[in-house]
């Protein structure tokens, strides 16, 4: 598991966190935080240093987009869903796991 504080989190604006030794991109969107794979499933292009739109994160290397809801490539040239992971907000603390063992 890995936590932050629900204050780093500023709406709109990824932050990339290590779940082991996987990136994951969190992200609040609308005072809700989602939490995606942090690399392009395209190539090898990190999604937080991405611009965000509403519930969409474009990757910035050849702009395909993601929904941040579910991990859905939505945009061209990516057609793979990114994974996504489980987060739970309980007051400042903000813990992302893998779904799996959620
Ligand atoms: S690496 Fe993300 S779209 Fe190509």
């Amino acid at each position: 598991m890995a936590q932050l504080s629900s204050s780093q989190l500023l709406e709109g604006k990824p932050i990339k966190v290590l779940l082991g030794n996987i990136p994951v991109c969190v992200i609040r969107v609308e005072g809700k935080v989602f939490a995606v794979e942090d690399t392009c499933s395209h190539s090898e292009a990190s999604l937080s240093e991405g611009d965000v739109a509403g519930f969409k994160i474009e990757c910035w290397l050849h702009g395909a987009e993601f929904d941040l809801r579910t991990g859905e490539a939505v945009t061209p040239p990516a057609s793979i869903a990114l994974k996504t992971f489980a987060v739970v907000e309980d007051g400042d603390v903000v813990s992302i796991s893998s779904r799996e063992t959620a």
